[in-house]
């Protein structure tokens, strides 16, 4: 069986997500010492013009992927970015992983990011084991936790350890597998290796405890695989508790790389031929040299440096000459890759998200989708000299996957969509620093969009009537623009024979 971990960390921000990826790194024997992440990322940087240039743009490529090595198992760690948005970035991020980790705040419990990230993982059945985080500090009750955790995400909680006591009163986890408890050490009052029995415990403790273990549901890890049952371990992140038993429940439960579906097909780990996706493309990495990196997620067989892959946007095939691999030292050519694997290929703007890649560009991945839009703005540019860098760059930024661009089949006022509010920055901010195009946002008139289908005759029929309303995306597919979502509906309802889709797979 596959040795591959391919697995996300999701959280609101706060929650503690970059404190348990420093600690599961350090775990992982990837980097050496406590703060290193940020301390020594910062000096790493500055050996290389491309970490400069990461820097620069507050974006790091070197943490969007982690690997690292833990008794024999390889765990790669995707980042979701951080912020509040909902983006499609993260979603896609979540299609490349086979589980996830759901960290929430103690004293929180689940907040809306950790509850949105939830749900995309839910819409696939990604299998989440949760880590409370912050037990070291006053907190909810153990039963509080548990219980909100089941309720709000209609899931069954399966508790793994717990804390004994929180905040002042807290002297250490109780790991219930093995029945030890891991102990607060010096000053810091950190974990570092002690372990001991429980002893004695004052009697409304040792009631708490028993409860939690005999009042929920025992893990069953078929339950947790489909993504109907989670099992729980309380720790804190800054003082190293939990962090052990949480790696390996990884690598004890978490399931190693899933098929994935190609139309009607599912295409399994143990294909002979290499296949995989493209789930991410960081566009700009210097501007002088306009190269990209393409993240594949690796579905199938082995992976070899210099080997020819057909991208299915591009129809001949490529060969990769010079594939990364994140390690977490260090970025690495990678000799070989297997199925769950991610690859960073350099390219210039070939490679397109939601790409297939295969050795013989038979099968095409699905289940990677343009989201409709939520909000929709017109693109006004202040030098109207510069309309074909404006069309270069939302062209570039929509098959990153930044935004979604429309070309109105009347007129020529480019509308660009997007999912979150957090997009529309991104893209002025990118338009000015990477294609010097001043533009601003304007109102449109629409409000979202569908994805037009259907035979050959019913189609021209409605753009006969339509113009107005229709545009082309940046592949040319044609897009109905809706004033509101009650116009599709009454659209859809006159037109039977063709259907509005909210979502698009390439
Ligand atoms: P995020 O990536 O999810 O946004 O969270 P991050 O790890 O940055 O943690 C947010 C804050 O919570 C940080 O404090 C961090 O030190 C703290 N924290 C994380 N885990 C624990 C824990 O187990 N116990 C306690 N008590 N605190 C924890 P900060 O002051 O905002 O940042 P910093 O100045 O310490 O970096």
């Amino acid at each position: 069986m596959s040795n591959r971990r391919t697995f996300a960390i999701i959280s609101h921000p706060d929650a503690g997500k970059t404190t348990l990826t420093e600690k599961l790194l350090l775990q992982g024997g990837a980097i050496h010492l406590a703060g290193e992440v940020k301390a020594r990322g910062a000096a790493r940087r500055a050996r290389s013009d491309w970490m400069k240039i990461e820097q620069q743009r507050g974006i790091s490529v070197t943490s969007s992927v982690m690997t690292f090595e833990k008794d024999g198992i390889t765990f790669n760690l995707l980042d979701t970015p951080g912020h509040e948005d909902f983006s499609e970035d993260t979603y896609r991020t979540l299609t490349a992983v086979d589980s996830a980790i759901m960290v929430i705040d103690a004293a929180k419990g689940i907040e809306p990011q950790t509850r949105k990230l939830f749900e995309v993982c839910r819409l696939r059945s990604v299998p989440i084991i949760t880590f409370v985080n912050k037990v070291d500090r006053e907190g909810r009750s153990i039963f509080e936790t548990l219980d909100e955790v089941a309720d709000a995400l209609a899931l069954d909680v399966s508790p793994q350890s717990a804390p004994l006591g929180m905040g002042g009163l807290f002297t250490g986890v109780l790991d219930f597998a093995s029945g030890t408890v891991a102990r607060p050490e010096g000053e810091s009052r950190e974990y570092r290796g002690k372990r001991d029995a429980p002893g004695d415990l004052p009697e409304d403790l040792a009631e708490e405890i028993e409860l939690t273990r005999i009042g929920y549901p025992e893990f069953d890890l078929e339950a947790y695989r489909n993504g109907d049952l989670t099992p729980v371990f309380f720790g804190s992140a800054l003082k190293n508790f939990g962090v052990e038993e949480l790696i390996a429940a990884i690598a004890r439960w978490a399931p190693p790389p899933r098929p994935q579906p190609a139309g009607e097909d599912q295409i399994t780990p143990d294909r002979d031929e290499v296949t995989g996706f493209i789930f991410k493309v960081q566009a700009n990495m210097d501007p002088n040299h306009r190269d990209r990196i393409a993240f594949m997620r690796q579905v199938s067989g082995t992976f070899k440096r210099g080997m020819k892959l057909t991208p299915s946007g591009l129809g001949k095939p490529i060969a990769i000459h010079s594939p990364i691999l994140f390690m977490a030292q260090d970025r690495e050519l990678a000799d070989t890759a297997q199925a769950g694997d991610i690859i960073g290929i350099p390219n210039h703007g070939t490679l397109r998200v939601g790409d297939t890649l295969s050795e013989k560009n038979q099968i095409r991945f699905t289940g990677l989708p343009n989201f409709a839009p939520e909000i929709l703005r017109r693109v006004v540019l202040r030098d109207p000299t510069k309309t074909k860098q404006l069309r270069k760059a939302l062209d570039d930024l929509s098959e990153e996957g930044v935004i979604q661009v429309f070309y109105p089949e009347i007129g020529g006022q480019w509308i660009v969509g997007v999912v979150g509010q957090l997009q529309l920055d991104v893209l002025v901010s990118r338009l000015e620093a990477e294609y010097k195009v001043e533009a601003v946002l304007e109102a449109s008139p629409f409000a979202t969009a569908r994805w037009l289908a259907g035979d050959a005759k019913a189609m021209d029929e409605f753009e006969s009537f339509n113009r107005a309303n229709l545009a082309r995306d940046r592949d040319g597919d044609l897009v109905f623009m809706a004033k509101s979502v009650w116009d599709v509906n009454y659209q859809q309802e006159r037109n039977p024979d063709l259907t509005f889709s909210a979502t698009k797979e390439r």
